[in-house]
């Protein structure tokens, strides 16, 4: 399999994730955002069947959708089992009605398979490092009788609901992810050195990411137009240098703490 595109960080092939997917090495995780197939556009298409071959890849993925996206494809996504969900919250939404709350938001859910004590997790923190407290409730009305203890030690850990501004005005993707969202899942779910696939990468906002955090990536897309597009990112180096992003990062943690 010849790559479209290889550097010391990001492996590229042009083509079909359903034929290139079986053809992987073992990643430490996927993290996707794959055609929700929710317009007419020729390549917003479900290719059916992708998920269970992203299973023979990776233990654990990130994979970005609508609710609707999500219920209407459970059934391709059998075997996975769900773990959490993160709200990316942008600052403008798209809208196609008039009688429906104005959408200014996606999910991004978490799915593993096996144990998931084996999985690598390690959640974002940030903010000031704070003494070890263990914390126990008992039975409380929204826990029931098994209650929930729990230790807090160090920074606080990063909160579900993600604020990142939308890519308009520099995007050369259609629906492209924010550096800002995609970060997070990607240093959670893969250590520094890790191997990441992003099976639909579009503009290559995974392979940027995983650059910057010093992790490798192995991204597929099927449009060659695509393809140009994130070889140029990838040649340019993205205009933001890891510091910039971790600064960016942290600007929409303290917001999340206020
Ligand atoms: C939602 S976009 C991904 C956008 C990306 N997250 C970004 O930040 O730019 C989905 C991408 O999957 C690609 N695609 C669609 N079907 C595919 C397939 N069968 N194999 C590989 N790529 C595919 C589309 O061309 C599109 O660029």
């Amino acid at each position: 399999m010849q790559p479209y595109y290889e550097d010391e960080a990001v492996t590229l092939y042009h083509g079909d994730a359903l034929e290139i997917l079986p053809q992987l090495p073992k990643a430490d995780a996927i993290v996707t955002d794959p055609p929700y197939g929710e317009t007419s556009l020729d390549w917003d298409r479900w290719p059916d069947g992708w998920p269970a071959a992203a299973a023979m890849v990776a233990p654990q993925m990130w994979c970005f959708g609508s609710m609707r996206m999500f219920l209407e494809k459970r059934g391709d996504l059998e075997g996975w089992k769900l773990a959490q969900d993160i709200v990316w919250e942008k600052h403008n939404g798209s809208s196609f009605h008039d009688d429906r709350f104005r959408r200014v938001h996606e999910f991004a859910l978490h799915f593993y398979r096996g144990e998931w004590g084996a999985l690598y997790r390690e959640v974002p923190r940030f903010g000031e490092e704070q003494r070890k407290q263990n914390i126990r409730r008992g039975k409380t009305p929204h826990l029931g009788a098994n209650g929930a203890a729990s230790v807090i030690e160090g920074q606080r850990i990063m909160t579900s609901v993600i604020f990142a501004p939308s890519c308009h005005g520099y995007a050369v993707n259609e629906t492209q992810k924010p550096e800002d969202i995609v970060a997070p899942l990607l240093q959670y779910s893969v250590p520094p050195g890790g191997l990441v696939v992003d099976c639909f990468a579009g503009s290559g906002t995974t392979g940027a990411v995983a650059r910057k955090f010093r992790r490798r990536a192995i991204l597929i897309e099927k449009r060659e137009a695509q393809c140009r597009a994130i070889v140029e990112r990838l040649r340019q180096g993205d205009l933001l240098t890891a510091n910039d992003l971790g600064n960016r990062l942290a600007a929409h943690e303290t917001k999340q703490e206020r």
